[in-house]
């Protein structure tokens, strides 16, 4: 079959690209030679998941056009940034960059609004946003925008394209980067396509998962899990207006895409370069795990999902090689490590994943005073391809997934049920003592499972410190919050901070007031800045003060450090005193250390704990105290106060 498919006569791609004039010399050339390169891997890629389809060999042709096109449109600007960014080599793996995450109406309103604050990011040092969701999507059935009507149309309630464009060039000028997301796995059961599937429409009926009974979605119903068991639960929904059954993954107005139609990759294709035409830097690929599926599987993490992220990257790497590409797969951690592809496709996938295994074992540690099972996750973590890099966080708009193995858990010495059920219990504040202001989320009886909800100041204990309790309560939980942040901004990677994170925001009760948000805890922690109230920033000794200033401090310091670029340079320390983090960050002939105590008591660490890597440091300078301090010998001890850290550049 294969073989009477490469046969069959279509355009060889080098007639192509003279019919749009782009030739091995001339001004096209480096689009050229990079076309060259990609075009046999695209080309294999894209056989093996649609080699069967009857219209194959067509919608390939239009596939590359699509990529020929998109590289044409692409502005001088971006075009040149292209080459800047390829220059530098490398570009995201720098310690310049930090990043924020943020919802433009709930941060600043609109998009105008946003960029009248730009300077705050400047004040703070952040220079990469990442805009949550900002095209069409239905009021009341969005999921904070991630169930979109129109990839092309900005939502009114931000304003326009014009006004993301004119941002965009104003974080480029001032040297910002913009990270948005494309929404691959679905659509809004309003965008058109699903408009017309309910009309009857048999060609975008093929771009969902349509059913006329519950045969087959019951075939899927039994290998899949679900994502939101509380408010949406099964993977199908029964639409009344076209009397069919349709996957509905994640809510019952997000309609699962069906990849196994080529028409469809190739329409989002066009969305994924209007985005990066628009200048995006990097581009967030929602929940990419899940789209494709297969009965008899859980339908996540597929080897064709695998190869269609691939191609992605692939074609965007020939047509705008500017744009970087970040996989959101939160998943158990050896899945998560295949999003930056494996074997002979190692680094060829997603530039960036999250590391939302080191953040829930942060989380971990922090309510279990424990490092041993965020130690056992490494050998994994450290897998990671050369040349692509983590987002590193501590929260962000969803909940806290405790996604990491159960091995790792008994391999630390506790019973997997017992600790997961601890953490659960600590951080929704039903543990005795726990001072954490938490949610569970997405709880499933059938399962045990539940993750938790919660902004980062109120799971660290300051809600529960400032109405309950008192000043020494209040400034441990800031030192809290401040261990954590810097965790996620020196263990490797683009951080990526969560807006009212810096200003110490709790969690917002309001959601529940609202019909279209009380059904998800996740809006918790999605707050609406005041900006009267962040403007106590700037009066000594409040709780916005402090934790700004030392959020302010910590992204100095990452930015001093060269050896905080992400070159897989980090080694752990070993677990001389279990309560203890540290690692080693190494580059040329910078070292840098940085240790914490994760729990509520002083800890000890002995110094012989920094002599195991092959070096013996003698006097070193914590960026953090500002202080010089002169290694002792191996029967004395480092001294850290309760959630206390130190940030040691090695000087000698
Ligand atoms: C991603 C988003 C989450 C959303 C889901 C469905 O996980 O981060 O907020 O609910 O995808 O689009």
């Amino acid at each position: 079959m294969e073989e009477k498919l490469m046969e069959k006569d279509y355009m060889p791609w080098e007639a192509l690209l003279q019919e749009f004039g782009i030739r091995s010399t001339g001004m096209h050339r480096a689009f050229f030679q990079r076309f060259q390169e990609g075009i046999a891997n695209i080309e294999s890629l894209y056989r093996s998941i649609y080699g069967d389809f009857s219209e194959s060999e067509d919608v390939f042709e239009e596939l590359l056009k699509s990529i020929i096109v998109a590289y044409l449109e692409r502005e001088q600007d971006l075009k040149k940034r292209d080459n800047a960014k390829e220059k530098q080599g490398h570009w995201f793996l720098s310690n310049q960059l930090v990043g924020m995450s943020l919802y433009v109406d709930r941060f600043a309103e609109n998009l105008s609004g946003l960029h009248e604050k730009l300077d705050y990011f400047d004040e703070l040092g952040v220079n990469f946003l990442h805009l949550m969701p900002l095209f069409e999507s239905p009021a009341g059935e969005s999921d904070g925008g991630y169930a979109v009507s129109n990839f092309r149309k900005v939502d009114s309630k931000f304003g326009d394209l014009q006004d993301l464009v004119a941002l965009r060039k104003s974080m480029h000028t001032q040297g910002m980067n913009l990270m948005l997301d494309i929404v691959l796995n679905h659509t809004s059961h309003r965008h058109p396509w699903a408009e017309k599937a309910k009309a009857g429409d048999k060609r975008y009926q093929d771009y969902y998962y349509m059913y006329d009974n519950r045969w087959i979605p019951n075939q899927y119903e039994a290998a899949m899990p679900e994502i939101f068991p509380e408010s949406s639960p099964g993977n199908f929904t029964y639409s009344e207006e076209c009397q069919k059954w349709v996957m509905t993954v994640f809510h019952h107005y997000q309609w699962d895409l069906n990849y196994r139609n080529p028409h469809l990759l190739r329409e989002m294709l066009d969305n994924v370069f209007f985005y990066a035409n628009l200048g995006v830097d990097l581009l967030r690929i929602d929940a990419p795990a899940f789209i494709w599926k297969e009965t008899g599987t859980s339908s996540q993490n597929l080897p064709q999902a695998h190869q269609l992220l691939q191609l992605i990257k692939q074609a965007v790497q020939m047509a705008t090689p500017g744009m970087a590409i970040l996989g959101e797969a939160i998943v158990a951690p050896e899945a998560i490590m295949e999003y930056f592809g494996k074997g002979d496709r190692a680094g060829k996938e997603c530039d960036f994943a999250y590391n939302a295994t080191q953040m829930a074992l942060q989380w971990d540690m922090l309510a279990s005073g424990d490092t041993r099972v965020m130690l056992q996750a490494q050998p994994i973590l450290q897998q990671k391809p050369w040349r692509t890099s983590w987002i590193s966080y501590t929260r962000c708009h969803d909940d806290i997934g405790l996604g990491y193995d159960d091995y790792m858990i008994a391999q630390a010495g506790k019973n997997p049920y017992q600790h997961r059920s601890y953490l659960k219990d600590f951080y929704a504040g039903k543990f005795p003592g726990s001072p954490a202001r938490g949610a569970l989320f997405s709880s499933n009886p059938k399962t045990g499972d539940a993750r938790i909800s919660g902004s980062l100041a109120s799971l660290c204990g300051l809600e529960f410190a400032l109405f309950a309790e008192g000043p020494n309560e209040i400034q441990l939980s800031i030192q809290k919050i401040l261990l954590m942040q810097a965790f996620s901004m020196f263990t490797g990677g683009l951080p990526m901070l969560y807006y009212g994170d810096e200003l110490g925001y709790l969690n917002d009760y309001s959601f529940l007031q609202d019909p279209a948000k009380s059904y998800d805890n996740r809006w918790m922690h999605r707050p609406i800045i005041d900006w009267e109230k962040a403007g106590l920033r700037k009066e000594k000794g409040t709780v916005e003060n402090q934790v700004f200033s030392g959020t302010q401090r910590l992204i100095k310091i990452r930015k001093k450090l060269s050896a905080i670029a992400d070159f897989n340079n980090i080694r752990w320390i070993q677990p001389h005193n279990i309560h203890v983090a540290g690692f080693l960050r190494e580059i040329e002939n910078q070292r840098v250390f940085v240790i914490g105590n994760y729990s509520n008591e002083t800890a000890y660490l002995t110094w012989y704990a920094l002599k195991e890597f092959g070096f013996v440091p003698n006097s070193l300078f914590d960026h953090w105290s500002k202080k010089s301090v002169q290694v002792g010998s191996d029967d004395n001890y480092l001294i850290l106060e309760p959630y206390g850290f130190r940030i040691f550049e090695v000087k000698d």
